[in-house]
């Protein structure tokens, strides 16, 4: 039998959502993170305008939820709203704790000392943030908690290929027990078995041309969860980020919201404002306003970009609000403090996910999922600016609760089958690979976008079906590599992206289509909910104990 390693907990994902899962666990408990390249290399470290949580008295938590409620355009599940908002201040507390550098203002205008910044939706003052960079200073604060504990291990260069379930094994019993995972540095795979695993691998927007995100966000886990039989929800609410640096080198570069928060204003080429005349809320609107505001604008206008300004309030104030934004524009030569920046937007963050209860479980029994990958129902249409980071802080901590619980049942050891490679071998035409990354970023771009139609959909429908049948017969005949696992499963997720976009006959948050331009107020507002081909029915998943023949 190959050497298998056996942990209670399997974190498959090293972003804000599984470090603190990790931290939260007991340190009795045997556990694994492992990570697509380095530990901070996921959108937790990319993050700018902060963690959103009540925290200023004159706030209110009523407040935080009536706002989420309404970006989330009537598809919010309020429960699980009121949860994570009612939970968010203790993730701060506990990130302080834990030396998280939050930036004071001197002097201070609320009682916690702590500057607190504005973004869209929001309608007080309530995200807390690094400077700029919150995101790098989460990752560092989480990863050296993570050296402080030596019964956390962690793997770096390890890509999660499937989940390893009782169905593919074999047994009647519906549940996960680890996962096969390519070791990128010596290109073996390796089975790691555990009582639990966590899906906490991030959102799926590089299956978009232009986007935010780093490249590790490639919805692997939507996609194995889908695979191995979960239900998967709201696919279609992809959130485009209004304001990315529009310069061929920057990579969409971010201008976070908290410019807008602060002042910045959003500008045509001849200087004259347009959110004003859209929505009452002018720059702040939610996301998905002011995102396809300027789209119309560009489209009509034939424009390449807009520009957001910022250069009317004082150096100091940019340089001191936002050094990281300044220092990254000058180097594509635009000076924020002098001219407005030009600006586009990006994908940037997937709403929809594995279907998941409020302690992160999914459809299958010790298979959990957190943070971006799962579909909680906090965001419903439209996810509110910093509610991500909230969202992965407060479920991370409500699967640790729920997994301690359980670490002191019994549990049978199985025998998980090797890798099987005995059927491939290398391949000598990796173009096909870059050719097919390529073409299913573009058409998703272009016929999946911030504007819809059903003629679009449905071509790129036939577009990924015909890809999807490619990458399968390749997976099928040669070794796998990380371009190629990647390549599978953005394929997988376009699909469940295309097919919810062309399930909602209707306009809402998100999802914008010519041929229902708006809600459809005849129907209660509804998910779309997929499921999986493997999926088992809780009343088909004959128990929830160990199986006899371990
Ligand atoms: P990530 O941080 O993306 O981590 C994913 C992890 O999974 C990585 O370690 C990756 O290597 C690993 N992984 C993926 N697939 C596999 C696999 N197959 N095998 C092994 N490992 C795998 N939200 C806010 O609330 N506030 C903000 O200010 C904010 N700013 C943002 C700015 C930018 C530029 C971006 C891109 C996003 C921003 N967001 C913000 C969104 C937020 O950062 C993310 O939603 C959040 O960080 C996601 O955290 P996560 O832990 O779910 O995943
Ligand atoms: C930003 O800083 O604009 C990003 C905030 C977010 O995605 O929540």
């Amino acid at each position: 039998m190959a050497s298998q390693s056996t942990f209670d907990v399997l974190i498959i994902g090293s972003g804000a959502a599984g470090l603190s899962l990790a931290l939260r666990l007991p340190p009795s408990a045997k556990i694994a993170i492992i990570a697509k390249s380095r530990l901070q290399d996921g959108s937790t470290n990319y993050a700018q305008g902060g963690i959103s949580a009540v925290i200023d008295p004159s706030d209110s938590q009523k407040s935080h939820i009536e706002d989420t409620l309404a970006a989330g355009a009537g598809l919010c599940d309020a429960e699980v709203v009121s949860y994570a908002v009612e939970h968010a201040k203790e993730q701060i507390d506990w990130l302080i704790q834990m030396g998280m550098p939050f930036t004071h203002e001197i002097p201070p205008s609320n009682a916690s000392g702590y500057h607190l910044t504005r973004e869209g939706g929001h309608s007080h003052r309530r995200v807390i943030h690094a400077a700029d960079a919150t995101g790098k200073a989460l990752s560092k604060t989480l990863v050296d908690a993570l050296k402080q504990h030596p019964n956390i291990e962690w793997f770096e260069n390890h890509i999660a290929i499937d989940l390893v379930t009782g169905n593919k094994l074999g047994y009647k019993l519906q549940r996960c027990y680890g996962a096969y995972v390519l070791n990128k540095s010596t290109g073996h795979v390796e089975v790691m078995r555990a009582r639990f695993v966590v899906l906490a691998t991030g959102g799926a927007s590089k299956v978009y041309l232009y986007t935010s995100n780093p490249d590790v966000s490639t919805g692997d886990g939507i996609a194995m969860a889908w695979r191995a039989g979960c239900r998967v929800a709201n696919m279609e609410f992809i959130q485009f980020h209004p304001t990315c640096l529009y310069h061929p080198q920057a990579k969409s570069f971010l201008i976070s919201e908290a410019v807008r928060g602060e002042g910045g204003k959003l500008l045509l080429p001849d200087g004259s404002s347009f959110m004003d005349k859209i929505d009452p809320r002018a720059e702040l609107a939610p996301r998905d306003v002011v995102a396809r505001a300027i789209d119309h604008q560009m489209k009509r206008r034939g424009l390449d970009c807009v520009y957001l300004d910022i250069s009317f309030k004082s150096p100091d104030f940019i340089k001191s609000h936002f050094p990281n934004i300044y220092e990254r524009c000058l180097k594509f030569g635009f000076d924020m403090t002098k001219q407005p920046l030009p600006v586009v937007p990006a994908a940037h963050y997937t709403c929809g996910g594995v279907m998941t209860d409020i302690h992160g479980k999914t459809d299958i029994p010790g298979l959990y999922a957190i943070g971006e990958t799962a579909f909680t129902g906090l965001h419903g249409a439209n996810r509110m600016a910093s509610n991500s980071l909230m969202e992965c802080l407060v479920f991370a901590a409500s699967a640790a609760e729920d997994i301690s619980h359980q670490l002191d049942k019994p549990f049978a050891v199985v025998d998980i089958p090797p890798w099987d490679e005995s059927r491939v071998t290398d391949s000598d035409e990796e173009i096909v690979v870059a050719h097919n990354w390529d073409e299913l970023r573009h058409f998703m771009w272009d016929y999946v976008g911030i504007v819809r139609t059903n003629k679009r959909l449905e071509r790129a429908l036939r577009r990924v079906d015909m890809l999807g049948r490619e990458i399968d017969e390749y997976y099928s005949n040669f070794r796998v590599k990380n371009d190629l696992l990647e390549l599978r499963n953005l394929v997988a997720v376009a699909r469940l992206i295309i097919e919810s976009a062309i399930a909602r006959k209707e306009s809402r948050g998100l999802h914008y289509t010519l041929d229902y331009p708006h809600p459809d107020n005849n129907q209660p507002p509804h998910n779309t909910i997929l499921y999986s081909p493997s999926y088992l029915a809780p009343e088909q998943i004959e128990c929830e104990d160990e199986p006899a023949t371990a």
